[in-house]
């Protein structure tokens, strides 16, 4: 019973040893399922965000990944204020940010 847990515990210790690494990187796949909630204002060329002001909404396609996730950080955070913005970096986790941003910086994207 106790090598039995300490095998469960051992084989756990490996799986999160070896999802960590992973964690930090970006799959532009799973990013690009998490895009609906974006293309709405990013991708369309020249779209304006009329709430609450009129904001020229940027062009996130080709965009360096680091910039990205540290874009969505710092909105998440309150150190860049945009109320759209903050509100959808709010609902989402690192691994999101990195997924998104790993889609967004292949070469191509709007
Ligand atoms: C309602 C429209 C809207 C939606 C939806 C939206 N954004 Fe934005 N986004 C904006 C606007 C407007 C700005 C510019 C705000 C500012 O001036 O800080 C912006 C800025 C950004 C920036 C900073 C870009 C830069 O060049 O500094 C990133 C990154 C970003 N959005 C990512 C996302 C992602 C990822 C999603 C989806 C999960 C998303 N946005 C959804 C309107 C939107």
């Amino acid at each position: 019973m106790k090598f039995r847990s300490l095998v469960i515990a051992g084989l756990f210790v490996a799986l999160v040893s070896v999802a960590a690494p992973l964690l930090a990187e970006g799959d532009p796949a799973a990013g690009m399922n998490k895009t609906a909630m974006c293309a709405g204002c990013h991708g369309i060329p020249g779209f304006r965000a009329a709430y609450p002001e009129t904001y020229q909404v940027p062009k996130l396609g080709g965009q360096n990944p680091g910039y990205i996730v540290a874009a969505l950080k710092a909105y998440k955070a309150g150190e860049r204020n945009h109320p759209t913005m903050k509100a959808i970096a709010s609902s989402l986790t690192e691994q999101d940010m990195a997924d998104l941003a790993a889609y967004y910086a292949e070469p191509g994207k709007k």
